[in-house]
C-alpha cells in the first residue's frame, strides 16, 4: 500500500543514502568539497550493477559492440581538435554586490538572482580542469582532465579496426570519469564536477545515420524501463537547433521527472564525421573506412548515446523510494530491480541461539559464493526486514526451529511480502530463477 500523500523528496533520498551507506558528502572531516561525492559499500555495489548492467545488454549482448578503457589525461591536441579547448564553455556572470556566480544562460532576468544586485558583462569560462603532467608548469606541459570519455574511442578509432575484425556498423563502448569545472552543480548527484559516464561511439556509413539514430533513441529509451523507471517518469527530448553541442547535427535527451523537475539523463547525438575528420585533419592520420563489399572509403558517422552514471543512479533510487504499511508497521521501502540491488539476500537466525545463528552464517557462506548477502541478527525480525526493504535487498531468508529439524527455510519477497518454504539446497537456484528476470509487479 503505498502512501501517495507523502511524495519522494531530494530530502529524503539524500538522507537515506548518507544513513545506508549508499552516498557521503566527499572530504566530509574536512567540512565537504562542494558537489564532489563518495559511494558508500551500498551505493557502489549500486554504481556497480547499474555499469554493469549497461555494459552486459551494450556491450557483451551485441555482435556489433566493443569495449575500451581509455586514459583520463590524453594528448592536449586531442581537446584543441575535437573543439572544447575553443568551444566548451557557459557564459558566466558575477554579482557584484555579493559576489557569486551564475550561469548566464540560466538566470531569468539580468539581476542577481540570491540579492538583487547589478552583473558583470557574461564571459566565457572553459569547463575543462587543467593540471600540468611533469614538474614544469608551462604552456608546454598542460594537460586536461577529460571532459567526456567520448575522445579516447575516436583517437582509437583505427587501433580498434586494425586489431579485429569489425565491419561498419559498428560501435564502441567505454564507462569511466569525466570532469567538468561546472560554474553551478548541484542537485545532490545530478550535477558534479566529477562524474562517470557511460558512452557508446557508433560507427555508421553516412547516409545511414538517421535510421541509427532513431535505432538508439528507441533503444536507450526501453533500457531504463527494462530496469524498473516507470514510463510515465521517462520522456524524450529533442534538442533545437540553438541548444546543440558543438560537434551534433541533431540530438535527443532522455528526461527523467526528477523531484526537481525534467532533467536529463542521458544524451543521444549523432555527431556526424566531426570528430574522425577533425582529429584526421590535426593528426595527419587517415581515418577513413574503406568498405570492402562497395569498394567505397569514407568517414562513418557516429551516432552517440551517452550517459551518465550518477544519474541515472539517481533516477533509479527515486523511482524505487516508497514508504507503505507492512505487517502493520510503517516502512521505507527500495523497490529497486532485483538485479540493480545492492544486497541480493539477507539471512536472518530467528533466535541467537539454539543452533539458529550457526545455521544461518552456513547458509550466508553457501549463497555468498553467488551473491551479495547480508547476515542480521540484531532486533526482532520485523526491525530486521524493515532494516533490509529500506536498502532494497529483494529477499529475506529466515532460519528458524522448523529449519533445524528438516534443512528449510522462509523465503520472504520484499515487494509481495509472500513467503515460502523451500529447502536450503534449492535456495541457490530458487534466488538465481528470481534475480534473472524483473518479477512482475
Ligand atoms: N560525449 C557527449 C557528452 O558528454 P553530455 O550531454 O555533455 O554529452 C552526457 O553528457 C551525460 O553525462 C549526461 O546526459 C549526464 O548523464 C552526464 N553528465 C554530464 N555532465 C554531468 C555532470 N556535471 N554531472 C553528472 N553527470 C553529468
Amino acid at each position: 500500500m503505498s502512501t501517495a500523500a507523502r511524495p519522494v523528496t531530494m530530502e529524503k533520498i539524500a538522507s537515506l543514502c548518507k544513513r545506508r551507506g549508499f552516498v557521503y558528502q566527499s572530504s566530509e572531516i574536512y567540512g565537504g568539497l562542494a558537489s564532489c561525492w563518495d559511494y558508500g559499500p551500498l551505493g557502489i555495489e549500486l554504481k556497480h550493477n547499474i555499469t554493469e548492467a549497461w555494459w552486459r545488454d551494450s556491450i557483451l549482448a551485441r555482435d556489433d559492440m566493443v569495449g575500451l578503457d581509455s586514459s583520463i589525461l590524453m594528448h592536449p591536441k586531442v581537446w584543441e581538435a575535437s573543439g572544447h579547448v575553443e568551444g566548451f564553455t557557459d557564459p558566466l556572470v558575477d554579482c557584484k554586490a555579493c559576489k557569486q556566480r551564475f550561469r548566464a544562460d540560466q538566470l531569468a532576468g539580468d539581476r542577481c538572482p540570491e540579492c538583487g544586485g547589478e552583473l558583470t558583462d557574461a564571459r566565457q569560462f572553459n569547463l575543462m580542469f587543467r593540471t600540468f603532467m611533469g614538474p614544469v608548469e608551462d604552456t608546454a606541459s598542460t594537460v586536461y582532465l577529460r571532459p567526456e570519455t567520448a575522445q579516447g574511442i575516436f583517437v582509437n578509432f583505427q587501433n580498434v579496426l586494425n586489431s579485429s575484425r569489425l565491419k561498419v556498423p559498428f560501435g564502441i563502448g567505454q564507462v569511466g570519469k569525466s570532469f567538468r569545472n561546472e560554474i553551478t552543480p548541484g542537485n545532490f548527484l545530478f550535477r558534479t564536477r566529477e562524474f562517470e559516464q557511460m558512452e557508446i561511439e557508433f560507427f555508421v556509413k553516412p547516409g545511414e545515420d538517421r535510421t541509427w539514430h532513431e535505432y538508439w533513441k528507441t533503444e536507450r529509451f526501453a533500457w531504463y524501463q527494462r530496469y524498473g523507471i516507470r514510463r510515465e517518469r521517462l520522456r524524450l527530448r529533442e534538442h533545437g537547433p540553438d541548444e546543440l553541442a558543438h560537434y551534433a547535427k541533431g540530438c535527443a535527451d532522455i528526461e527523467y521527472e526528477f523531484p526537481f523537475g525534467w532533467s536529463e539523463l542521458e544524451g543521444i547525438a549523432n555527431r556526424g564525421d566531426f570528430d574522425l575528420r577533425r582529429h584526421a585533419e590535426t593528426s595527419g592520420k587517415d581515418l577513413s573506412y574503406f568498405d570492402e563489399e562497395t569498394r567505397e572509403r569514407f568517414i562513418p558517422y557516429v551516432i552517440e548515446p551517452s550517459a551518465g552514471v550518477g544519474r541515472p543512479l539517481l533516477a533509479f533510487l527515486v523511482d524505487a523510494y516508497d514508504e507503505d504499511v507492512a505487517e502493520g508497521e510503517e516502512r521505507v521501502v527500495l523497490r529497486l530491480d532485483p538485479r540493480l540491488a545492492p544486497i541480493k539476500a539477507a539471512v536472518f537466525p530467528l533466535l541467537r541461539k539454539a543452533g539458529h545463528p550457526e545455521k544461518a552464517f552456513a547458509i550466508r557462506d553457501l549463497l555468498k559464493q553467488h551473491f551479495a548477502v547480508a547476515y542480521d541478527q540484531a532486533g526482532s525480525i520485523g526491525r530486521r526486514y524493515r532494516r533490509q526493504d529500506e536498502v532494497g535487498t529483494p529477499f529475506g531468508i529466515t532460519v528458524d526451529h522448523q529449519t533445524m529439524q528438516d534443512d528449510t527455510v522462509t523465503l520472504r519477497d520484499r515487494d509481495t511480502m509472500q513467503q515460502i518454504r523451500l529447502p536450503v539446497e534449492r535456495l541457490v537456484v530458487e534466488l538465481q530463477a528470481r534475480l534473472a528476470a524483473r518479477p512482475a509487479a
